[in-house]
């Protein structure tokens, strides 16, 4: 297996990958309210030390009363928050890293099950966190003003901290999923709408104001998924014609590259061809692309969260579509939870080295 196309640099504005891997962001709950403490910041560096061209942080949530449901999840806001965020971008450009921190609001959740809540309530855009379920409230029009300001001061304060990008979380049905996706907005005002290309305009609005606050030679990142963890067969485009009217008015509003989950990446996401998510977004926008699930994997990531156990798999099927140019990144989430040295073993042809993925290395923060 011929894995040289994974480790060409790549380069775009104010991002200088020694490699094409990219560390997928995973909430790991380790930041007591909060805080990233230092064995955050170890675990990341051991990551930049075992060769991820690029890491980008679990998601890590904004400036809203209500935009995290987990006491734990780090905050990208207030100072002790961005002091530990300091921390670990220094310790990542020190071991010869980049990167950049995925910016979320959760939007309407499922109360967490420590009990703990925030001092609001949670809001979305018409206050359902999954079809059907109330657990929110819906947000006016200065809940959606304000939101997209503390989008885009955690964008400023990315920048200003060092980090070498930003990813915004705009998949897996949070927030900015929630304005997507029908079934959770069925507001009548310019935030809604019968099509997706309407629901997109509060991403829209977020991108560009990340942008006017980073300027132009700042990379951005949007995470987007078809499938939501509550309807895996789920389609937001279900056509490459309505993937056109989303992603493109993102583009234009500032997004840099598209990174396009699924749960497995060799899945075909429309019948005329075998092109993934990350290929339809580039031919679609000529954007870049990341592309993201079970890379080097049997099995998928929400199974595991039910204790589903993983084996290495080859990755000559990822190569092939890698070499005919449909994405330009490839990012791998749980090899790279259970094992730092995961890059350097694939660059080394050291296959016979490669762990799989148990349910215990979501319990730690895994060093060795
Ligand atoms: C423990 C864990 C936490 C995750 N947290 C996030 C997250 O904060 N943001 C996000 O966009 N995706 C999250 N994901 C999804 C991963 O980024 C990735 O898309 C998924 O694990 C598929 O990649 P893999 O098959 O290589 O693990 C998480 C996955 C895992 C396993």
């Amino acid at each position: 297996m011929n894995t040289d196309n994974l480790f060409k640099p790549f380069n775009l504005k104010s991002l200088n990958l020694k490699n094409r891997i990219v560390m997928a962001p995973m909430t790991r709950s380790f930041s007591p309210k909060g805080v990233p403490t230092d064995q955050v910041a170890a675990y990341y560096q051991r990551r930049a030390e075992g060769e991820v061209g690029l890491i980008l942080s679990e998601g890590t949530v904004i400036d809203r009363v209500a935009s995290s449901n987990d006491e734990n999840i780090p905050r990208f806001h207030g100072e002790k928050s961005l002091a530990g965020w300091k921390n670990v971008i220094d310790g990542v450009h020190a071991a010869g890293g980049a990167m950049g921190p995925q910016i979320w609001h959760m939007g309407v959740m499922d109360n967490h099950y420590s009990g703990w809540l925030p001092a609001g309530p949670f809001e979305g855009p018409s206050g359902y966190g999954k079809p059907g379920v109330k657990n929110g409230q819906a947000m006016t029009d200065s809940d959606i003003a304000d939101t997209i300001q503390a989008f885009g001061r955690a964008a400023a304060d990315a920048k200003r901290l060092g980090f070498d990008t930003l990813e915004l979380h705009g998949a897996h049905g949070y927030l900015i999923d929630q304005f997507f996706w029908d079934q959770t907005n069925d507001r009548t005002d310019q935030y809604g709408g019968k099509t997706l290309a309407e629901r997109t305009r509060f991403g829209v609005e977020v991108i560009k104001e990340v942008r006017r606050q980073t300027g132009e030679d700042f990379a951005i990142i949007l995470r987007l998924s078809q499938f939501k963890p509550t309807a895996y067969d789920n389609k937001l485009a279900k056509t490459p014609q309505e993937m056109e009217a989303w992603l493109n008015p993102l583009a234009e509003a500032g997004v840099d590259i598209f990174h396009c989950s699924q749960r497995r990446f060799w899945e075909a996401e429309f019948e005329e061809s075998d092109l993934n998510f990350a290929g339809w977004a580039k031919k679609l926008t000529g954007k870049p692309t990341i592309t993201v699930g079970s890379v080097g994997l049997t099995g998928e990531f929400l199974a595991a969260f039910a204790g589903e156990s993983s084996q290495p798999s080859s990755l000559d099927e990822l190569m092939r579509r890698m070499d005919r140019g449909d994405f330009d990144l490839v990012a791998v989430g749980r090899p790279l939870l259970s094992d730092p040295s995961w890059v350097k073993k694939i660059h080394e042809h050291r296959t016979d080295e490669l762990k799989g993925f148990t349910k215990e290395a979501l319990g730690e923060l895994v060093m060795g």
